[in-house]
C-alpha cells in the first residue's frame, strides 16, 4: 500500500470550517497530530510519499480531495471550494508517477471526501462540494474499470459523504443515527449505527484488522472492538477543528 500525504501550512488556522469544526486554533498541535498519522501509516506498513505544504493553502493537508483511486488509475477532481483548487497540482504531480490519471472536466466539481469504495461499488455523497456533472465524471470513470456507483443524498450538516460513514469491515459501513437512514444505503450493506454525538467518529481507516479511529468517541470503539477488530486511537482534535478527518489527510493506493 502506498499514500500521498500533505503537511500543514503556516496559513493553517485560515482553513475552512462550517460543519464539525470552528477553526484550527493550534499549528504545532496539528502538525504533531500529522506526524503521528504519518507515523501510523508508516507502522501499517504503507509507503508514504510527503508532499510540502504551501501557505497560499490553507487547507492542503486534505489531499484525499483531489483524487478517487480506482485499481492502477486516480480521477483528479475540480473540488468543490473555489479556495482549494490551486492544491490540485502538487497532488496530480505525485500520483503521475504511480498511476494512471484521469481528468475532470472543467465544469465538474467533486472532493474526493464524497467517495467511498464499497467492494465492487464506489458510494457517492451529492453535498455542496460535489455536483451532478462530477458524479457523471466519476460514473464514467468507475463504470468503465468494472464498478459501479450509488449516489447518496448527503445531509445539510455534513461536508461529506465520509464526513459520516466509513467501512470498518468489507460488506460493512458505520454510520450515526440520525443522518443518513438505512435505505440510503446499498441494500446488502450491514449498516453499524453510531450514537448521533460520536459521528465524527464514523470515518475510520482501515489495514485489515487493524483500524485507525478518532480518539474520544468510547461507544463508537467499543462497538468495533466488538467486531474483533484492532483499534488505533489518533488525537484529531485540530483536524476535526477543520472539519477534516481520518480519511482525509491521505490517498491511498495499491
Ligand atoms: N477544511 C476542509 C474543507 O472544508 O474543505
Amino acid at each position: 500500500m502506498r499514500a500521498i500525504v500533505r503537511g500543514i501550512p503556516s496559513s493553517y488556522e485560515k482553513g475552512l470550517a462550517k460543519y464539525f469544526g470552528t477553526g484550527p486554533t493550534d499549528i504545532e498541535d496539528a502538525r504533531s497530530q500529522h506526524k503521528s498519522y504519518v507515523a501510523k501509516l508508516r507502522e501499517f506498513g504503507v509507503t508514504v510519499k510527503e508532499i510540502e505544504p504551501h501557505d497560499s493553502y490553507p487547507d492542503c493537508c486534505f489531499v484525499e480531495d483531489h483524487a478517487v483511486v480506482a485499481g492502477d488509475s486516480a480521477l483528479i477532481t475540480n473540488v468543490g471550494h473555489d479556495s482549494r483548487l490551486g492544491e490540485k497540482a502538487a497532488v496530480q504531480g505525485a500520483l503521475k508517477e504511480d498511476l494512471n490519471l484521469v481528468l475532470m472536466e472543467s465544469e465538474a466539481r467533486m472532493d474526493g471526501g464524497d467517495v467511498l469504495q464499497f467492494g465492487k461499488q464506489f458510494l457517492v455523497g451529492n453535498s455542496t462540494r460535489t455536483n451532478e456533472a462530477g458524479i457523471q465524471c466519476l460514473k464514467d470513470f468507475v463504470e468503465a474499470r468494472g464498478f459501479t456507483m450509488q449516489v447518496i443524498q448527503v445531509p445539510s450538516n455534513s461536508l461529506h459523504l465520509i464526513s459520516i460513514c466509513t467501512s470498518p469491515i468489507p460488506g460493512v459501513l458505520l454510520a450515526p443515527e440520525g443522518w443518513l437512514a438505512q435505505s440510503d444505503f446499498p441494500s446488502d450493506a450491514e449498516i453499524l449505527w453510531i450514537p448521533d454525538k460520536e459521528a465524527y467518529a464514523a470515518n475510520v481507516l482501515s489495514f485489515g484488522k487493524d483500524v485507525m479511529v478518532a480518539a474520544g468517541y468510547p461507544h463508537t470503539s467499543r462497538l468495533l472492538e466488538e467486531r474483533g477488530l484492532t483499534l488505533h486511537s489518533m488525537e484529531m482534535s485540530q483536524f476535526r477543528a477543520a472539519d477534516g478527518s481520518l480519511t482525509c489527510l491521505s490517498v491511498l493506493y495499491q
